[in-house]
């Protein structure tokens, strides 16, 4: 396994100690002195537990090092939004004395000493670090609805969100597709589920406190008054159009939605969220309230009939009605709302924290009327983009904030169409760790590259790297006949279609098998992440060093095809597809080594050759199996520059 590179080391090494998120004052020397710690100062039992979780830190009875571990003012109860996250941790002669308001601070100085200790090879050098979050709401959706995902793998995400100071898990529980916990009240809700999924009370119980031990409060989604499927199975007294007996097994949007007009559907919300929010001590209860079609409300003659009588005018206004109902109820249980961006219909106040999807007009919408705002616009994984997209995608980018109390931070999420329960922490990481610095470091911290750079080191130490792919390349070579090593550094070069591109090719639903090479496939290509730099640099010094290495790399992709031929007289799975990205790939190399040498030179190409280019290009950056081969968009700016450089003209 170890041979198989499926990324790349750096050569530079970052500017920083390898930590993430980087905080936001650090000094330090680069030689390590400590030796075994013993402990002295507040022993506060999460503390004491949490340390127990990190063996990078070593502590001893005889510790040469004093530990000198201060709480101001123990919090010993559920943490608030913006419970003072500071820490304070300092490594002089004799001493490392990790400083905070409360133990959720020094649990986050822990992680940041673990970091510390893994770059430093087991000890720490003298250092003086001063911490806090940029954002207060520093959060991951997992969409545990559309696929389950066990208490198992919800505790190692967990554990990772703790290691990367993440401090809210947003539960999303219910969907079109299933109910996700258990309901006393009101039974049917988990056990009408197609696959019979769902966390017991005490599991949630269990995994909320878990997730306290790491500095993570669980906010739970229950979303109305669409997507719920599910739920108006299971009680079609509550639906709109009583037509369901058993959750969705689709995706994409649907029209099943809660009947607005009826009292026993608040009667109803109003039991199953004071049962729940008994299961969730957080203050903040999320419900949802996105891509609510309408279609249903307009159906029915009733609500028809109730819109008139009471002067609605369409469906954004009867959702806000409804939204006003439930926000009554989340008061009465005491909790705060949290809702999707759908939910801002012009002109109306909602007392809640906004959470925005569909782009910065919303987040803009919501400032104006002084709702807070929790940015997820950005922040998709589920759309397979670049660790430096998600890195770029600062909450405040295209905002202008008056009052900037109101944007609380932000959550990356991951929505659970396309992958299921052995490759969610794959779709999470570690691309997460870009959103995870965004939210806590500084604003001036900017560099993309030495994040990169960070980043592959910790996820190599976190194990994020060792992927099902690597596994499947093992067992699939031989079939294919070609050695593990080239199919390995053929994967590497490919990467899943980006966006909502997955839609097309393939049919989706809850029992779609994931048995292609797309499902395992790493969402980025680092190599192709580090090419594009090297062309970048060169643009920037025309170094002949660069020119050369972006030529051996385009070299290095013909001979990478000449090695995949044998692919051609074998016989395995998705045969067609690999076959047309290997080849593309060879052509990839070709064209973008030719368009170089125009670039680069002052040769000039021939008449055609722009139209014969553009053509072979359109074909080649369409996706197979879901695929596409990564450098498609830098040889087709390659090309592009050709054309600019020569002012030629597309026929
Ligand atoms: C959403 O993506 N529908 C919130």
């Amino acid at each position: 396994m170890k041979k198989l590179t499926l990324i790349i080391v750096l050569l530079s090494s970052s500017l920083y100690a390898s930590v993430i998120p980087l905080p936001q004052e650090m000094k330090m020397d680069d030689k390590a002195i400590t030796q075994e710690l013993k402990i002295s100062g507040n022993q506060h039992y999460l503390v004491i537990k949490k340390i127990k979780t990190i063996p990078e830190i070593k502590i001893s009875e005889n510790g040469k090092w004093n530990f000198n571990i201060q709480i101001k003012k123990p919090l010993n109860h559920y943490p608030f939004f913006k419970t003072d996250e500071s820490y304070e941790l300092k490594v002089d002669e004799q001493m490392v004395t990790l400083s905070s308001q409360n133990e959720y601070g020094v649990l986050h100085g822990l992680e940041t000493m673990r970091q510390l200790l893994i770059d430093f090879e087991g000890k720490l050098p003298k250092l003086s670090i001063k911490d806090h979050p940029r954002f207060p709401w520093r959060g991951l959706l997992i969409d545990v609805a559309r696929q389950w995902v066990s208490v198992e793998v919800l505790k190692q995400q967990i554990d990772l969100m703790g290691k990367l100071k993440f401090n809210i898990l947003h539960l999303h529980l219910s969907d079109d597709q299933a109910f996700r916990v258990e309901s006393k009240i009101y039974p049917k809700l988990h056990k009408n589920n197609n696959d019979k999924k769902f966390y017991s009370q005490e599991e949630i119980q269990d995994l909320v406190a878990y997730a306290l031990e790491r500095g993570v409060r669980t906010v739970p989604e229950f979303d109305v008054p669409g997507h719920v499927s599910a739920m108006v199975a299971a009680y079609p007294e509550i639906a709109t159009l009583k037509e369901l007996s058993k959750p969705s097994e689709n995706f994409g949007p649907h029209d099943s939605a809660l009947n607005p007009i009826k009292e026993e559907t608040f009667i109803f919300l109003e039991k199953l969220f004071s049962e729940m929010s008994t299961l969730f001590p957080d203050e903040y209860f999320h419900v949802g309230g996105d891509e609510v079609s309408g279609k249903q409300w307009l159906k029915d003659p009733e609500i028809q009939k109730y819109m008139i009588d009471n002067k609605i005018k369409n469906m954004v206004e009867l959702q806000f009605i409804f939204t006003k109902r439930v926000e009554g109820i989340i008061k009465k249980i005491n909790k705060k709302m949290l809702v999707w961006d759908e939910v801002l219909s012009e002109g109306k106040d909602i007392n809640a924290a906004i959470q925005i999807w569909r782009g910065p007009k919303f987040a803009k919408m919501a400032l104006a009327r002084n709702n807070p705002i929790i940015m997820s616009y950005g922040f998709y994984l589920d759309l397979q983009l670049s660790t430096e997209t998600h890195y770029n995608s600062d909450p405040v980018r295209d905002l202008s904030l008056n009052n900037p109390d109101l944007l609380w931070g932000g959550e990356a999420c991951i929505w659970a169409e396309r992958l299921n329960e052995k490759t969610l922490s794959m779709r999470i990481w570690p691309r997460a760790m870009a959103v995870a610095e965004r939210l806590w470091s500084n604003k001036k911290v900017t560099d993309v590259r030495d994040f990169y750079d960070r980043q592959i080191g910790l996820a190599r130490n976190f194990h994020l790297f060792e992927t099902l792919i690597v596994d499947q390349i093992l067992i699939e070579a031989p079939k294919m006949k070609v050695s593990a090593e080239v199919l390995g550094e053929f994967f590497s070069w490919i990467e899943p279609g980006k966006f909502y591109s997955q839609h097309r090719y393939r049919k989706w639903n809850t029992s779609t098998v994931q048995d292609q090479w797309v499902d395992i496939l790493p969402s980025e290509s680092l190599k192709e992440t580090m090419f594009v730099w090297t062309f970048r640099d060169w643009q920037k010094t025309k170094s002949s060093e660069k020119l050369k290495l972006i030529n051996d790399t385009f070299e290095s992709l013909i001979a990478l095809s000449e090695s995949l031929k044998p692919l051609q007289g074998a016989d395995f799975k998705e045969k067609d597809d690999l076959v047309s990205l290997a080849k593309d790939l060879g052509s990839l190399g070709r064209i973008g080594k030719e368009a170089l040498t125009y670039l680069s030179s002052s040769d000039r190409p021939a008449p055609l050759w722009l139209m014969e280019m553009h053509t072979k290009l359109i074909m080649m950056g369409q996706i197979r199996g879901g695929m596409q081969p990564a450098p498609h968009a830098l040889v087709v700016e390659v090309v592009s520059l050709v054309q600019q450089k020569y002012n030629l003209v597309l026929r």
